[in-house]
């Protein structure tokens, strides 16, 4: 099965579930790039407020073309109780362009609607999904990735 792992990352939590998902899957990677720089505190505030009301971000064109994969993984850190806003804009921009997702997220402590959003944007039900707190993916999380690894490679 040809699978593409897509993911955004502000400070490489999320980043760091998709480095792992990639070795255990041993498939295509990418990186959704934001044009705007997130690192102050001001923007950290305006981050949550635009992921609330779902105010897309400007992002870096995209290489790979999901429609050549069987299976597009989507990874993102959880803004707001939902999906962070270069991944919306991601979904809408690939909106039609996808055969089979999946979904993972990592949050500080509560995925919200992150999951139930993105499958509403894309009219399409995800085959797995892995929510991951933050401190599990900051201490040890081999076994809750491998796990969902092994359940994508099974089930589809
Ligand atoms: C703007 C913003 C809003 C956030 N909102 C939530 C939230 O509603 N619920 C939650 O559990 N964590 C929330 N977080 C925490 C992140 O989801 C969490 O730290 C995540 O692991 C960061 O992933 P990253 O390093 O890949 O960006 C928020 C973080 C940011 C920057």
């Amino acid at each position: 099965m040809n699978i593409l792992i897509t993911y955004y990352s502000r400070t490489h939590i999320t980043e760091k579930v998709a480095l792992k998902l990639k070795e255990e899957l041993n498939c295509d990677l990418e990186q959704i790039i934001d044009k705007k720089n997130r690192s102050s505190f001001f923007s950290y505030i305006k981050s949550g407020f635009e992921a609330a009301r779902k105010i897309p971000a400007d992002i870096e064109e995209t290489e790979k073309n999901p429609n050549e994969y069987d299976l597009v993984i989507i990874g993102t850190p959880v803004w707001s109780g939902s999906m962070s806003t270069p991944i919306l804009t991601y979904l809408k921009q690939n909106k039609d362009n996808f055969n089979n997702v999946a979904f993972f997220c990592t949050c500080g402590g509560n995925e919200g609607k992150t999951f139930v959003n993105m499958e509403e944007l894309l009219s399409k039900k995800p085959l797995n999904t892995l929510s991951m707190n933050k401190k599990d993916v900051e201490s040890s999380f081999d076994s809750m990735v491998t796990e969902f690894a092994e359940d994508i490679k099974n089930n589809n």
